[in-house]
């Protein structure tokens, strides 16, 4: 198992522009969401966006992955691939996924959002989906342990009625898309590593308003609830440091 990566000044820096590209990103896909867009019309956005910020669209070719942009409707959870008979519909709750590489340096964030007007259950669950990361981040800080934030939105998830899915988890990220440590939404044995100052992390809750088993698709890519349920992903790339952590892949 490779080691927890300790990121230096100047590779941080990197980090920071990577992420603030990645949030630039995201913040201009959000404003294509609309009923009657294709899900290969996002994926299309996403590539020129990334192309055009000088970066490269990570996930494009990942173990063969298709597309720069994974997009997962309703009871897709994550890594939906785009496809251009994939209509966006008004009331669908759709999560968009992206990784940039800049000088060599990964970020790596997720979104969930609306398609026109929702139901207040949807809506909920997408709200307590990102709750989830901010309440899990307040545990992110040199001396505490990576599990604490785990637990932290494993409770946020359940007690709001939701289940967090367990059979994918965060992750480290840096010069690799995935780094150690996995960072699972929900408690596991023992504390997990200590946090440093210096480790950069992609936490991503995946929330299912029913069950959380999952399943994959025949195309071995995307994964969905196995009871049909809604399903919401939220993530961002953060940094440790002796405080407060860093959040790259938000807007300052
Ligand atoms: N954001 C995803 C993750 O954290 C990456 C998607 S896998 C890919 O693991 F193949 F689409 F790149
Ligand atoms: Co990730």
């Amino acid at each position: 198992m490779a080691a927890i990566t300790i990121k230096s000044a100047k590779e941080i820096e990197l980090m920071r522009e990577s992420g603030r590209i990645l949030a630039l990103v995201h913040e201009e896909l959000e404003k294509i969401i609309e009923p009657g867009i294709s899900t290969m019309d996002i994926d299309k956005k996403g590539y020129e966006l990334i192309k055009g910020f000088g970066c490269i669209p990570s996930f494009l070719n990942y173990n063969g992955y298709p597309a720069s942009i994974c997009v997962s409707i309703n009871d897709e959870v994550v890594h939906g691939i785009p496809n251009k008979k994939h209509i966006l519909r008004e009331g669908d709750i759709v999560s968009l996924d992206a990784g940039v590489i800049y000088k060599g340096y990964h970020s790596d964030a997720a979104r969930t959002h609306a398609v026109g007007t929702i139901t207040p259950e949807a809506q909920r669950l997408i709200d307590v989906t990102r709750e989830s990361f901010f309440e899990g981040i307040k545990f992110a800080k040199a001396g505490n342990h990576l599990h604490d934030i785990s637990k932290a939105i494993q409770n946020h998830v359940e007690s709001n009625g939701y289940s967090v899915v367990r059979d994918l988890v965060g992750h480290g990220v840096g010069r690799e898309l995935h780094e150690e440590p996995q960072i699972p939404n929900f408690k596991t044995v023992g504390r997990g590593p200590k946090l440093v100052p210096g480790m950069t992390l992609a936490i991503e809750p995946m929330v299912n308003a029913g069950a959380y088993d999952v399943w994959w698709l025949e195309d071995d890519w995307t994964v969905v609830t196995q009871d049909g349920s809604l399903s919401a992903h939220y993530e961002n790339t953060i940094l440790i440091t002796e405080d407060e952590p860093e959040i790259f892949t938000l807007k300052k």
